[in-house]
Order: structure tokens, then C-alpha cells, then sequence
């Protein structure tokens, strides 16, 4: 058996990217099907970072003004940088008027999953794209499978992949899947979710002698850290009290409530961005054309950035067939992408410690957080990235 739907646009995806293109899409009268491989449980349950940037926030609240981002979320008016003990904090509203909310990807896609399938979008999950053909040409088509083995394609007229690292419309787009600027890290995060009250009341990144650690939350009944360690660690090999010792050697000053731990990962950081960002009628955003590492928080914001510019250039495009905002979104999404893959960067290498470091890089790294975080200058450096640049470049 096999199907084919006709719309304007095939997202493959049903990540905050591809959700968020349907919605925008369709207040510009823009047809869209939105294809996930996963169920609808597996995308609301898998755990991801957690910072809104205040742009996200607030595009999140004026496509639903009743937002959970604003009663189960929590704004974050700075954050800290600890560095060998001495606490930094950096004021977003006083450096910059902005700030930016906790509120975990989970709880944001369940609230854009409810939203879109009330608002009737054809949005199919256990479907899996297996490749894009005819890019080149005003047709391009989705192939795909269902749970049940079943083809199904898409016949649209442009193809946009949001469908995350491993994107089966990179290829077309890119060259090959690997096609693009790479950079691995000789660390990655032992990261955990914990049931105990929160440590601290705003994020601690902290630079110690140990290595890096951060504290973040979830709510008030649970805790989310990380730190540091080697990229081949198992993360069960550790017992619950070597991590609290881990966690608490690395943020010292503070004394970290302990609970137990009901998850544990270890993320491997990755920065990359895909050579090509778009080819004829077929287009990347999020992870599917860029990586970052997780210090910046910068993940899923950078993914909604690319959206909003994305959306407007298929408005422009589908509606009144102007070309030109849609040969301009490479250019465009990519300046933002490549400051935030600056940040990503310039965050982990400041507060990480690569194993082969030398006193002299130790030393250098402190003084370089302290001429950071002892100038105005630099604070508001730091809290103009955090809290996110404007959504599209003047
Ligand atoms: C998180 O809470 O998961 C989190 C927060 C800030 C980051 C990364 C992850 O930079």
C-alpha cells in the first residue's frame, strides 16, 4: 500500500522547529504535513536542555498566550559563574533588560503537540522520511515509511528538514550527511535528574580545580547537574555517591542538596554546521543543519531562530513567489548560527578543563573569566548571548 498527500510544505520533524514552522506557516494560509518517526510519548518524554531565551519566550507566548512557560516555567534573571569558588553573577536586566526562562523542551513540545493537533495540522507520527528526490525541481517529494512498513510520500512544494542530527534531507541539501565545519571536544557532561530541593536559586557554572560543573533545575522538587568527564565514560559506572562527590568538589562554596538520582546520561559535545543550509526546494534548520555544544543553552533557541527567518522567506515564496527572501536564508540564519557557535565555543573552552591542561592554560583560563566577568563590558557580552539576539538581523 502506498499513499501520497499533497501539500505547500513537508516538515520532516515534529521538534520545536518543525511544530513551530507549522504554526507560523499556517497564519500565512500555508499547508503543511509534519512527519515524526517517533511517537507522540517518545517526543514528550525524552529529556533535553531547559533555557528559553527571551526571543523563544516570547514567540512562544504570542503563538499561545495561555503558555505553561509563564506559570511552570521560571525566569531566570541571571545566572553565575563561579570560578575557583568566588561567585560572578551576571544581571540580565540590569546589563541588557532581558532575560531568559527555564522551562525543559519536553514541556514546550507537549505544549506545541497539543496545540497543533487542536488546531487540526496533518502531523503523523512512527512515520520515518527515508529520502527527499526532485529538490531541484518545483516538486520535490518526501518518501517515507509508516510503523507498519507502508510508503507514503509527500508531494509539496518545498521540503524543510527539521528532523534533528542525524536529518535524512541533509543529504540533499549538504552533499552527504557530513558534509560541513566540525569540531569534537575531549570532554563531555555526566548530567543527572535528581528528586531534592534546588541548590541554588539561579544556574551555577562553575570553573574549579576538578573541572567544570553546572547546577540547574527542573522544579522544586527536582534537580538537573552536570559535570564534566571523560566522552567514554559509562554512565552507570559511577555509583550515586561517587557522583555527589564529582558534583560537590566541583562547585566549591556551595554544599549541593543530595536526593536520589532517578536519571543519569553522559552528552558528548559536538559543534557543527552543515556546509549548505538550503538547495533548490529544500531547506535545514535546528539540529538538523547545526550543533552546538550544550554550555551556551543555545540548542533549541537557535533552532526556533532559523524557523522564524525560514517562515517568512516560504511566505514570501509560496504566497507571492518572490525568491528572494528564501536565497537570502542561508546567509541570514547563518550569521546568528555562527555567533552562537562562537558562544557555544568561547563558553565551553573558558570554563572546561582539557585534559592535557597545563598550569599555564589553567591560570590564562582564570584570568581570562576574570577579565570577563570583573568589566561591565564583559558582562553584558555574556547577557547579550545568553539571553539571545533579535530573532532576524535588521
Ligand atoms: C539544563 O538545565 O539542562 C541546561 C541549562 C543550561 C545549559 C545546559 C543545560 O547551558
Amino acid at each position: 500500500m502506498s499513499t501520497t498527500v499533497r501539500t505547500q510544505v513537508a516538515i520532516v520533524g515534529a521538534g520545536p522547529a518543525g511544530l513551530i514552522l507549522s504554526h507560523l506557516l499556517e497564519q500565512s494560509g500555508i499547508s503543511s504535513v509534519v512527519i515524526d518517526q517517533r511517537t507522540r510519548t517518545d517526543i514528550e518524554s525524552t529529556i533535553r536542555a531547559g533555557i528559553l531565551e527571551q526571543g523563544t519566550a516570547d514567540l512562544l507566548t504570542e503563538i499561545d498566550p495561555n503558555t505553561r512557560v509563564h506559570s511552570v516555567g521560571q525566569r531566570h534573571d541571571g545566572i553565575e559563574l563561579r570560578i575557583h569558588g568566588e561567585p560572578h553573577r551576571i544581571d540580565f536586566p540590569s546589563l541588557v533588560g532581558r532575560s531568559v526562562w527555564l522551562y525543559p523542551q519536553h514541556e514546550a513540545l507537549k505544549d506545541l503537540l497539543a496545540l497543533r493537533i487542536g488546531a487540526g495540522q496533518d502531523l503523523r507520527f512512527g512515520v520515518t522520511a527515508l529520502r527527499v528526490e526532485d529538490a531541484d525541481t518545483l516538486r520535490p517529494r518526501v518518501i517515507a515509511q509508516d510503523a507498519d512498513g507502508a510508503s507514503f510520500e509527500i508531494d509539496a512544494d518545498f521540503v524543510v528538514g527539521a528532523d534533528g542530527s542525524r536529518s535524512v534531507v541533509r543529504p540533499v541539501v549538504a552533499g552527504a550527511s557530513s558534509e560541513g565545519y566540525f569540531r569534537e571536544y575531549p570532554f563531555a557532561w555526566f548530567g543527572i535528574l535528581c528528586d531534592a530541593p534546588p541548590s541554588a536559586d539561579e544556574l551555577i557554572y562553575s570553573n574549579s580545580a576538578d573541572g567544570f560543573a553546572l547546577i540547574s533545575q527542573r522544579s522544586a522538587e527536582v534537580q538537573r547537574m552536570y559535570f564534566q568527564c571523560d566522552p567514554a565514560t559509562d554512565p552507570n559506572a559511577l555509583s550515586e555517591a561517587q557522583i555527589w562527590q564529582a558534583l560537590q568538589a566541583r562547585v566549591p562554596g556551595t554544599t549541593l542538596v543530595e536526593g536520589p538520582i532517578f536519571q543519569r546520561d553522559v552528552l558528548r559535545f559536538r559543534s557543527f554546521v552543515a556546509r549548505e543550509l538550503r538547495r533548490g526546494r529544500a531547506a535545514l534548520v535546528g539540529d538538523a543543519a547545526h550543533t552546538v555544544p550544550p554550555t551556551g543553552a543555545k540548542g533549541m533557541n537557535l533552532a526556533v531562530a532559523d524557523v522564524v527567518i525560514l517562515a517568512r522567506a516560504l511566505d514570501a515564496l509560496l504566497t507571492d513567489g518572490d525568491e528572494r527572501l528564501i536565497d537570502d536564508y542561508a546567509e541570514l540564519a547563518s550569521r546568528r548560527i555562527w555567533k552562537a557557535q562562537h558562544f557555544s565555543w568561547w563558553m565551553t573552552s573558558m570554563l572546561h578543563t582539557a585534559p592535557d591542561a597545563t598550569d599555564f592554560d589553567r591560570r590564562r583560563q582564570a584570568g581570562e573569566l576574570r577579565s570577563v566577568v570583573e568589566s561591565e563590558a564583559g558582562r553584558t557580552f555574556i547577557a547579550e548571548a545568553y539571553t539571545g539576539w533579535p530573532f532576524v538581523a535588521a
